[in-house]
């Protein structure tokens, strides 16, 4: 079966519906701006289509190029029941691209069917009462990702160790690939063990590990304690990073990432001198400049304990986040608490307050490291996804929210974390997409 195929038209189909739908029904929305419990329409009222082909919206952003003359530089791979895979060609930029409501491929697992989901992340059973976020498919502009199967993803993982490193956002994705692989795994077949620093989901037919080590800066930091996370002083060794790395080595998959912790002010405390001493001094460092230590310090690690031919490295980069509403026009909302849809003019990025002097830090480092380290380049793309948080449909303090703070969205709703399933998922389809195009 070919990919990309069928399944890509249809999406393109929809995505144009659901843009002049969306568009005219969010324009409805500001002005109507009551309780019409408009959902209901949404998945019912799909037109035929045929008649979508001659309404074509005014915009570029749901426009779909046909990869067909692409087609013959795909490589093909053979999946389960003689099933083909393609993979896009190394040259297509897969970042670049719009989001699909496609309700068929996505998502890619129940939320009900992955019993390692956490609390907080689990927005269906904490009460959200729509699912739309969950059928958002990425697409590339110039070529597809390649359909999810999990045991290709396994058979490239067999007798290996897949981990994450960095703060929650990265948990967020480790729980999303947990899921993504599990399904096909007998109930004996597979545990998850924790503790303190270190997760671990392992699959027993294959001697896999799908692993989440704790590790916010990356660098030591008094914030590196696994259960206390309330740190309002958060201090940080930008030189230190023996401590944590050495339980990154020999691991066959490293995924890092390091950016929320970041955000609290616009300056960073650097550690003079040890966190032993009777009194903590610090100085006070420019964001970007203190990131660009940690990240030179963390390359230098790289560099020296990972031998790229049995090791491949990625840092994804920021997870954005959505806390003023009015940053995507909407103003009756209250941070991200009631949005359902992505912002769907995609023809410009949408400017969420993400600190983009980051990602060029972390794509510079990443360039010049002489070990080859894939970046997830996923900001952009989900700055468009003010719908796929948590929001109050989650946990704080490791307890769901009462009914009182589900009712003050703007204090308690989670504009941070995301759903699942839901975005980390496509973050994940990006990692797979080049896991298996590598060998
Ligand atoms: C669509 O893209 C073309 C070129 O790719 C550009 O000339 C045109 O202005 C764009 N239209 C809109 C509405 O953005
Ligand atoms: C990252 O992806 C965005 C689109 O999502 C693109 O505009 C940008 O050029 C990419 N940056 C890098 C360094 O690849
Ligand atoms: C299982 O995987 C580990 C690495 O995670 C490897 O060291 C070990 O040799 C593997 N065992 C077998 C029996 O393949
Ligand atoms: C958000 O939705 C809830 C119920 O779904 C509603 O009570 C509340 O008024 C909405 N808030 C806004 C700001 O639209
Ligand atoms: C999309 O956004 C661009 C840039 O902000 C704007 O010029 C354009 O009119 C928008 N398109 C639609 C259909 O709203
Ligand atoms: C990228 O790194 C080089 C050194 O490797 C530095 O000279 C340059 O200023 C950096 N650019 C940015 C945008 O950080």
């Amino acid at each position: 079966m070919k990919l990309g195929g069928d399944g890509s038209q249809k999406g393109t189909n929809l995505s144009i519906y659901v843009t002049v739908f969306v568009s005219i029904f969010l324009f409805g929305c500001f002005f109507i701006n009551d309780k019409v419990e408009w959902m209901s329409y949404f998945p019912l009222s799909r037109p035929n289509p045929q008649e979508i082909q001659y309404q074509r919206p005014a915009t570029n952003a749901t426009v779909i190029e046909s990869n067909k003359n692409s087609m013959s530089t795909m490589a093909k791979i053979d999946g389960e029941d003689n099933e083909e895979i393609e993979l896009p060609p190394e040259n297509c930029d897969i970042f670049v691209g719009e989001w699909v409501f496609d309700e068929v491929s996505h998502p890619l697992y129940r939320e009900n069917e992955c019993e390692f989901l956490s609390e907080q992340v689990t927005c269906l059973k904490n009460g959200r009462q729509d699912s739309l976020y969950q059928h958002w498919r990425w697409q590339p502009r110039d070529c597809s990702l390649p359909k999810f199967k999990a045991k290709l993803l396994l058979e490239k993982l067999r007798g290996k160790r897949l981990m994450f490193v960095g703060d929650s956002l990265n948990r967020n994705q480790w729980e999303s690939m947990v899921c993504l692989v599990q399904s096909i795994i007998p109930p004996t077949k597979k545990s998850m063990s924790y503790s303190g620093y270190l997760s671990v989901f392992r699959i027993e037919e294959y001697n896999a590990t799908v692993e989440f080590y704790w590790a916010p800066f990356l660098v030591e930091s008094n914030s590196d304690s696994p259960r206390t996370h309330s740190i309002s002083e958060r201090i940080i060794m930008p030189e230190s990073i023996s401590k944590h790395g050495v339980h990154w080595k020999g691991v066959d998959y490293l995924i890092f990432n390091t950016y929320i912790w970041w955000m609290k002010s616009s300056k960073m405390k650097v550690l003079r001198g040890s966190f032993d001493e009777a009194t903590i001094e610090y100085d006070e460092i420019q964001r970007h400049i203190a990131y660009e230590r940690v990240l030179r310090t963390w390359a230098k690690w790289v560099e020296k304990n990972v031998d790229p031919k049995s090791t491949s490295v990625f840092f994804r980069s920021m997870s954005p986040t959505h806390i003023k509403s009015l940053d995507w026009n909407n103003p009756n909302g209250i941070k991200c608490a009631n949005e359902t849809t992505p912002y769907l003019n995609m023809s410009t990025p949408l400017y969420v307050g993400t600190d983009h002097q980051l990602f060029l830090v972390a794509s510079n480092v990443t360039q010049s490291m002489k070990v080859p380290v894939y970046l997830l380049n996923i900001t952009i793309l989900s700055e468009f996804r003010k719908d796929a948080h948590t929001s109050i449909f989650t946990t704080r303090g490791g307890q769901l929210l009462t009914p009182e703070q589900m009712s003050d969205p703007a204090k308690y709703a989670d504009c941070i974390h995301w759903c699942l399933p839901g975005l980390p998922d496509t973050w994940n389809e990006f990692l797979y997409t080049h896991i298996l195009s590598h060998p």
